[in-house]
């Protein structure tokens, strides 16, 4: 079975109670839970990691291949406007990756509206909550199969 990858950037382990306003009141268990209904429909295997650090994002990606993982799906949060260390990563490996957005990001702080990842990443889905995930997932497979 086709095996995806799904990364969970910094802070992210916060959802439900970090800026509900912003992110939804849903934790990253029942997103996780989602994305694993969606897989079993789709037969298809996910991967979840979640970090807060840039350097064990960067390694996670790095060693996906070898892990036999098909595709990524990636909230990269905060180091999606800073991180060229993971953008370098994505770049590097020959697998697509999906970035998505609980968010949109075109709509908030100037400071967000920059992408180091979306010019790396087979196509970005942002703005539409949980649905990003789901979205993002449903691209990333047909990518795949
Ligand atoms: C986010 C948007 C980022 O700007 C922010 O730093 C996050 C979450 C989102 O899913 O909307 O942590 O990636």
């Amino acid at each position: 079975m086709a095996k995806i990858l799904v990364i969970h950037g910094p802070n992210l382990d916060l959802l439900g109670k970090r800026e509900p306003q912003v992110y939804g009141k849903f934790t990253l268990a029942e997103v996780n839970k989602r994305l694993k209904d969606l897989a079993k429909k789709e037969k298809v295997e996910l991967e979840f990691f979640q970090s807060n650090h840039e350097g064990e994002i960067v390694d996670a990606i790095g060693s996906a291949k070898k892990k036999k993982f098909v595709a990524i799906l990636i909230n990269p949060a905060a180091y999606t406007h800073t991180s060229v260390a993971i953008r370098d990563a994505i770049a590097a490996i020959e697998l697509p990756a999906v970035e998505v957005h609980l968010s949109n990001i075109y709509a908030r702080e100037e400071f967000r509206r920059t992408s180091l990842i979306a010019p790396v990443a087979k196509g970005q889905v942002c703005g539409f909550g949980i649905d990003s995930y789901l979205l993002g997932l449903q691209a990333a497979i047909k990518l795949v199969k």
